[in-house]
Formats: structure tokens, C-alpha cells, sequence
């Protein structure tokens, strides 16, 4: 048998020996401590390099990428200044300019190896002007990239204009997932019926929900525990997530033990964002000043799926970033305080695995036997060093079909060599 193509001395996360690695029409069919009795047309000797399945980029927004300075740069650095600088952006969007962007933003993150992007779309616009060009890289990046879109209402579905309707008829233009920004709403009780509007969408179009929910640094700010009751109320275990979720990080541990009970039992996924909530939270704090960030290893603790999203790249929120994911998880790590030997193999599942559960993708995804062979080798032997190094992803594989290699960066140090004596 003459395979495509074979993986010699792979290292798979969590396991202990190397194996070799055979792919066949697109899929992985043979993986085995040894295939020396087996060839094929292209073979990779990857000498006990970590393979891992492709990153998930499970939270961006792919309308305000690569923006940053247009019109102007965020003077103050915050939130609010952020969404009034996207709204002075949002009427001068163009269906070129939107297209062009993101295309350009998801060839920065396929490069480093993120095959599946569940990208907010603002629908705050009467004319829809950036989910409509969404729709169309949706299709046009199909092979090198798998991408969801959620219909996301930035100034609100009941505190906008016509929101009810503009998000009504993002869904029936074809978004994936309801969002909603409950906290953002004027009132509490608006934030309520924000989620409720976005659960009785789901519910009429079968879609999933992801909401921003309690991005803020406000203990008061309690809408997950609203997202997590309408979920059990509809039976939508598994289909839901709740973005950011900053507030947990002030709410009192009575408080958010009860609330962190309550998302394991909804099959409630999470999402955090360690660029945006870092640099975002904790804005009103002299000192000690808050992380923002949610609970990230007292959630997975408690049996709640959390995954990682990069959120802005170069926008009025955030402006630095590259779309590279490994970099995100590499700073969640430090900021969630997971630098436990277990704790840091258990980060590179919040950008592969526990993402892929948010994706709801997993029939598809993984490194198996019988799985489209979708991969990256990393120029690092295990996950420790992988977040250690943030090194280059050297292959990037989808179905079988090499989509971008990089060439990892050499230094030479010149001029008088110090000698060490043992
Ligand atoms: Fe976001």
C-alpha cells in the first residue's frame, strides 16, 4: 500500500510514545507506533514534533479587523470609547472594504494554523452592510478555513433602533448563531428580554446561541445565570455559549460557585478573550486593579467547557494582535494563573478540543483514525514547550492538502564566545 502521505515520529498530545502517521484521500486511516513496512508519495519525518488537530478561533469579529486608526485611534484605551469609534466607522463600511479586511485577517490566522473561526458580525446597521460581505467569505474561504458567523448586536436588539428586526432578518439572510449584549442594554430588565429574544430566535430558526454576556467589571451584572435558566427552559444543552463573561472575576465566590453549578449542569460553554479582557477590564480600578478575565480554571474545574477566543486583531478595542491563537492561549495561561505543570497541558485544549465542542464541530475534528486529516505540526515536542515557545506552525494540513508551511526564525550570536566550566 502506497499511502499520500506518511508522518514519521509524531508526537500526539497526552500520549506518551511517538507514532507514525499514514493519510489517504484526505483522511487519517492508519496511525501506529510503527508504519515502517508501509510508503508513500510524500513522506514527513517529523522527528517528535507535536502534531495537533487545527486551533479554533471560537470568538472574533471580523467586520472591525485590521481598522485600527480609521477614523481615529482609541485616546483612552477602553470599551466605550472602542464602540463609540466603531460606530463613527460603521456608516463609511463598504462591502469591498469588509470583504478585503477579514480575507486578509483569516489568511493571518490559517497561516498559524486556526482552520475554524466563529466570527460576531455587527448587525446594528439597517443595511447590513458587513454581514452581507460576510456571507460571501463564508463561502469564498471554504477551503483553508471553516467559518461561523454570529449575528451580534453591538448597540443592542432592544436599545437600537429596529433591533428586534435587524436581527431577524440576519438570520434569515443565513447567520449560523443568535447573539445577543444584554449587559449593554439600558436597563436590566432589557438586558433580560435580550436573552430571551435571542433563545426564542434559536428556537424558531434551530440555531445556536453565543451572546457577549457580562463584559464588565460590574458584580451586579448578572445575565449568564439568565442564559443558563433559558437553556435548560428550552432544552438547548450543548448549543449554547456565553462570551466573556468578565463580571465573573467580581462576583463574590458564594455567588459564583452557584453560577459556575449552574452552567455545568446547562451544558453551558464559555468563551474568554485574554487580549480584549486585559487590556478592556479594570479600567475604572486605581489599585489593585482587576484582570477581568473570567474563571477560567475554576469553570473547567467544575466540568464547564471553556474555550478561547482572539476577539480583536488590530481594532478600536485592541490595537496590537496577530491572529495567532497559540499566542492567546500562551497569555491566558499567565493571566488564569494555569502554569501547573497539568494545568498547561490542559490550556492547549481551550484552542483545539474545547473549541471544537464549542464549534459543535467534533464529528470532524481530531486526530483519529477515520477523520479528515486536518493538522499542524508545531516546531516544539509537547505541549509545555508549545506555549513555552509559541514557535512556527511548519505545516498546516486541511483534508489531507498542505495549505501554508512558515519557516521558523534561526539566531546566530556573534563576537567572543564566554566558555562554561562544569
Ligand atoms: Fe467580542
Amino acid at each position: 500500500m502506497v499511502y499520500d502521505l506518511i508522518l514519521r515520529r509524531a508526537q500526539l498530545h497526552r500520549q506518551e510514545h511517538l507514532v507514525d502517521i499514514a493519510i489517504q484521500d484526505g483522511r487519517f486511516v492508519r496511525i501506529s507506533p510503527d508504519l515502517s513496512d508501509a510508503s508513500a508519495t510524500r513522506e514527513i519525518d517529523v522527528a517528535g514534533r507535536l502534531i495537533v488537530p487545527p486551533f479554533i478561533d471560537a470568538h472574533v469579529h471580523l467586520d472591525a479587523v485590521l481598522t485600527v486608526g480609521k477614523p481615529r485611534y482609541n485616546s483612552t484605551g477602553t470599551l466605550l470609547e472602542g464602540i463609540q469609534i466603531w460606530s463613527e466607522r460603521k456608516p463609511d463600511l463598504t462591502h469591498k472594504d469588509v470583504k478585503q479586511r477579514a480575507l486578509e485577517e483569516i489568511r493571518w490566522e490559517v497561516a498559524q494554523g486556526t482552520l475554524f473561526i466563529r466570527s460576531h458580525v455587527d448587525v446594528c446597521d439597517p443595511k447590513l452592510t458587513a454581514l452581507r460581505a460576510l456571507l460571501e467569505v463564508r463561502e469564498e474561504v471554504r477551503d483553508i478555513c471553516e467559518l461561523q458567523l454570529v449575528a451580534f448586536p453591538q448597540d443592542g436588539i432592544l436599545s437600537f433602533p429596529n433591533g428586534r428586526e435587524l436581527m431577524r432578518q440576519a438570520l434569515e439572510l443565513g447567520c449560523d448563531l443568535v447573539g445577543g449584549i444584554p449587559h449593554y442594554e439600558w436597563t436590566r430588565d432589557m438586558g433580560v428580554e435580550d436573552v430571551h429574544y435571542a433563545f426564542a430566535l434559536a428556537k424558531e430558526f434551530n440555531r445556536d446561541v453565543d451572546c457577549h454576556c457580562d463584559e464588565t467589571d460590574d458584580p451586579l451584572s448578572r445575565f449568564t445565570e439568565v442564559m443558563a435558566a433559558d437553556t435548560l427552559q428550552q432544552g438547548w444543552q450543548g448549543r449554547v455559549t456565553a462570551s466573556h463573561c468578565t463580571a465573573m472575576s467580581s462576583y463574590d465566590n458564594a455567588y459564583a460557585f452557584k453560577l459556575m453549578r449552574l452552567l455545568a449542569s446547562a451544558q453551558v460553554n464559555v468563551v474568554a478573550n485574554p487580549f480584549d479582557n486585559i487590556v478592556l477590564q479594570g479600567r475604572f480600578d486605581t489599585y489593585p486593579k482587576r484582570r477581568g478575565i473570567t474563571r477560567v480554571k475554576e469553570l473547567l474545574a467544575t466540568g464547564v467547557n471553556v474555550a478561547l477566543g482572539h476577539d480583536s486583531i488590530m481594532d478600536p478595542w485592541f490595537p496590537l494582535g496577530r491572529g495567532d491563537m497559540l499566542a492567546a492561549a500562551q497569555l491566558a495561561l499567565f493571566l488564569c494563573h494555569m502554569s501547573g505543570y497539568d494545568e498547561i497541558q490542559d490550556v492547549l485544549d481551550l484552542i483545539t478540543s474545547n473549541g471544537a465542542r464549542v464549534l459543535r464541530i467534533e464529528d470532524r475534528y481530531g486526530i483519529a483514525e477515520g477523520k479528515p486529516a486536518s493538522f499542524l505540526v508545531l516546531d516544539a515536542p509537547s505541549a509545555f514547550e508549545a506555549l513555552r515557545l509559541v514557535p512556527a506552525r511548519l505545516h498546516v494540513f486541511k483534508d489531507g492538502r498542505e495549505i501554508a508551511t512558515t519557516q521558523p526564525a534561526r539566531s546566530t550570536v556573534k563576537g567572543n564566545l564566554v566558555t562554561f566550566t562544569a
